[in-house]
């Protein structure tokens, strides 16, 4: 009796023992997911829209075989301009620092700020860096449209030494692509990316004389899907000096990503803001993976940084050898971007959810007029757009078909299905490899420091979605317009567009105040 009271004691003890350590403010322990979980792959992906087609990830085996990115600290890259003397200099005394250290993570705030350092960790490196300064001046940034901060911070790319005295430039980091500078200088990172992306690489294939072939060969891994062949093709139709211009025709905010459609009509993306992505359910604008937790945003990112281009179509590997059927060796992968054949680590994309998620969005600097919001609100009420965009995320989460989309009885049970389309432009959801034959209902949240809007970024200002005029052929969008097109229709979704000129001001305030 007398030992069943002991053990009895001592097992309530050591139960208060762990009670009180695992209530120490700041102390706990989490379950990392596995990344490369085929079940969960499967499960995350919803389909190409064309049913027939197979296909098929890379193995976990392949995966592990791929080494792991080591983080090291990062160093913000000035225009020339604007360089503190002696900047490059005093990097190149100092030793290599590696901030990702899974031995030092003991909090939530330890968690979001190593997510942080992977945010901000480049992909993609230059060769050893060795003028004494920036390359990039204003005279560049004026050409090319990239945003500079009024300290001279040109923020998408970083310089980083993994050996000392060896600075390498680094590109293709999270932060690259989602970092935003608004007009009054200010940075929104995680925001609606602004870099001017595509207009750099046009510099860059200009100066490095890139060959035709190279380019052609990036143009169909980057564009072939075997349901729609004829948005390669027609990309592969193009000379040297006409897949340049196209690029450059991608206003910041928008770009080409790889699986994009490259029609006559659409060969861009508009980027997103990543502020609010928590109570997303569906990523990417065709709602192609589902995001359920930090495990889905894991595996966002490790498709996105490489992986995607070794996803099998029916015969077509994207990055594959031997005519697109083989996987490439893990080590040898030749990504059309420039990716270094790297994978992160679960911890590594584990605390980049944790960073991802504990963005918060920007103070609102606008005046509001009290009286035209709560008007602007009734219209929006009135006109239905809550249906869609509902309060309090400004979207029910959930997909329309895109025009000629006939989703199939079984994904009524498995997606969120709001069965109306809007019928804007369906070539990204129906001709791309990121195509499902949706769109998602995007959220409303942060329009005043996002743009261009649509999936494709034609409209530069909330204004012209309500602008009737942009249905007739004869409009000029205001956002991304393809190559070589003067005037096209920016088709779809007319909501609001009977509105007379002061509710519609109304409206587009309410929208701006969201
Ligand atoms: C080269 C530019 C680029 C880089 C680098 C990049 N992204 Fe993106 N990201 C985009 C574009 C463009 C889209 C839109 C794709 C689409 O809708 O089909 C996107 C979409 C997303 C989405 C979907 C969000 C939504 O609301 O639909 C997430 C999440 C995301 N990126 C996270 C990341 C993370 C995390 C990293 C770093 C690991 C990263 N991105 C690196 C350009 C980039
Ligand atoms: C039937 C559902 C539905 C209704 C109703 C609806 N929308 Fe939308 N909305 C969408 C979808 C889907 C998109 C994305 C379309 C695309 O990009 O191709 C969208 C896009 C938008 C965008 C662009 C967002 C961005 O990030 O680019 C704004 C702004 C918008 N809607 C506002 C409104 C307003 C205001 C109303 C009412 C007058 C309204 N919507 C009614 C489904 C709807």
């Amino acid at each position: 009796m007398i030992t069943k009271k002991i053990v009895f004691a001592v097992f309530t003890g050591w139960l208060v023992v762990l009670f009180v350590a695992t209530q120490q403010p700041g102390h706990f322990t989490v379950d990392i997911p596995k990344t490369w979980d085929m079940q969960e792959i499967i499960r995350f992906h919803l389909p190409p829209p064309d049913s027939s087609v197979t296909v098929t990830y890379a193995s976990e085996e392949y995966y592990n075989s791929l080494p792991e990115h080591v983080i090291y600290k990062t160093y913000p890259v000035y225009v020339q301009e604007q360089e503190p003397e002696g900047y490059l200099d005093s990097i190149r005394t100092l030793e290599p620092e590696v901030v990702f250290d899974l031995s030092k993570i003991k909090t939530q705030e330890d968690w979001i700020k190593a997510g942080e350092a992977v945010f901000h960790w480049p992909t993609s490196f230059s060769p050893p860096y060795q003028p004494p300064t920036s390359y990039i001046d204003r005279k560049e940034t004026d050409v090319t449209g990239a945003p500079v901060t009024p300290e001279g911070l040109y923020p998408f790319s970083h310089y980083v030494v993994k050996e000392k005295g060896q600075i390498q430039l680094g590109f293709l980091s999270c932060a690259n692509c989602h970092t935003r500078v608004m007009e009054d200088g200010s940075l929104i990172v995680g925001g609606q990316g602004n870099p001017a992306f595509d207009p750099e690489f046009a510099v860059f294939v200009k100066l490095f004389h890139v060959p035709f072939a190279t380019l052609q060969k990036g143009v169909h891994q980057l564009t072939y899907a075997p349901w729609a062949p004829e948005v390669s093709e027609y990309a592969m139709s193009m000379d040297s000096a006409d897949l340049v211009d196209m690029t450059i025709a991608h206003p910041n905010g928008t770009m080409v990503r790889q699986g994009i459609s490259f029609g006559p009509a659409e060969d861009a993306v508009a980027v997103p803001s990543l502020i609010g992505l928590k109570d997303m359910k569906y990523m990417d604008k065709t709602g192609l993976m589902l995001h359920e937790g930090p495990g889905d945003l894991m595996r966002y990112a490790a498709f996105n940084q490489g992986m995607d281009m070794l996803t099998r179509y029916n015969d077509f590997i994207p990055m594959g050898v031997n005519d697109y059927t083989e996987l490439p060796e893990a080590a040898e992968w030749d990504h059309p971007f420039g990716y270094d054949p790297f994978r992160y680590s679960d911890a590594q994309l584990y605390a980049l959810t944790q960073y991802i998620y504990s963005l918060k969005p920007p103070e609102n600097p606008n005046y509001f007029d009290e009286a035209l919001l709560s008007r602007g609100e009734t219209i929006f009420k009135e006109q239905g757009c809550i249906t869609c965009h509902t309060p309090p995320l400004y979207t029910n989460n959930q997909l329309t078909p895109a025009l000629g989309f006939e989703p199939p009885k079984e994904h009524f049970e498995k997606y969120d299905i709001f069965n109306v389309s809007v019928e804007t432009d369906p070539t990204l959801a129906m001709k791309s490899r990121r195509g499902t034959g949706y769109y998602k209902i995007p959220s409303l949240l942060g329009l005043w420091y996002r743009g261009p809007y649509l999936h494709s970024g034609n409209l530069a200002n909330l204004e012209d979605l309500f602008d009737p005029a942009r249905l007739q052929d004869d409009y000029v969008p205001t956002g991304y317009k393809p190559y070589m097109v003067e005037t096209m229709a920016v088709k779809g979704h007319e909501f609001g567009m009977e509105l007379n000129e002061g509710d519609k001001q109304a409206l587009v305030a309410f929208l701006k105040s969201l």
